[in-house]
């Protein structure tokens, strides 16, 4: 990080586990890390990932979409939390809503996603299992800007891994686990370095 410059305040949004989130919170306990993780938002109440927050002295929100009227009501008290967190990015991490372009919009080329295949491959859910049921030799995992279209938009960074005889779903997602959790810490850093421009479909590493 150049020195001085102020950390990038981000938003992590999470529906589950929290692995992801964990790879994150374990980057910022690098001073020198450019990244203050300042919102913990789940829409599921309860999730180990709130755990793992509040451990690591993260302000948690619980948003719970069921009990509001509607996607709009929803993503509005959404983007209300996270403003008022001060974040500057957010980063969908296992979080397990889709959002609408209206939401999306604005968030432009301030939201990433992490996706467990190698896109635009595998878009969607339950991918380890197609990838296995397909036979495919190589899988891996991918973190892209979010645009309206879900699990596309522009990739940042990929990496990949083999699919070894005998995987079963479960196998080989904890090989792509392994992945995730270097890639995202690492494209978040790219980001807060301002080392990422988006250009059309395409970003730029610079
Ligand atoms: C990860 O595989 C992520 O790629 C996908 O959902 C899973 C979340 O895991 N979108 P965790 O909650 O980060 O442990």
């Amino acid at each position: 990080m150049v020195a001085n410059r102020a950390k990038l305040k981000l938003a992590v949004l999470i529906s589950g586990r929290g692995s992801n989130l964990q790879s994150l919170i374990d980057a910022c306990d690098d001073a020198d890390y450019p990244v203050e993780i300042v919102t913990v938002v789940s829409n599921v109440p309860g999730v180990q990932g709130l755990d793992k927050a509040e451990a690591a002295g993260i302000e948690t929100t619980v948003i719970d979409h069921t009990a509001f009227d509607g996607r709009e009501a929803f993503e509005n008290a959404l983007h209300d939390a996270i403003s008022a967190s001060g974040a500057e990015f957010v980063c969908l991490a296992g979080f397990m809503r889709m959002l609408t372009g209206g939401f999306v919009g604005k968030w432009r080329d301030r939201m990433i996603n992490i996706h467990p295949s190698l896109l635009p491959d595998y878009k969607g859910l339950h991918v380890h299992e197609r990838v296995v049921e397909a036979g495919e030799k190589f899988s891996g995992c991918t973190v892209h800007f979010v645009v309206p279209d879900l699990d596309s938009g522009p990739i940042i960074v990929q990496a990949k891994v083999p699919v070894e005889p005998g995987d079963d779903a479960d196998t080989l997602a904890a090989r792509v686990l392994d992945e995730e959790h270097k890639i995202l810490p690492e494209a978040v850093r790219l980001i807060a370095e301002d080392r990422v421009s988006v250009d059309g479909d395409r970003v730029i590493i610079t």
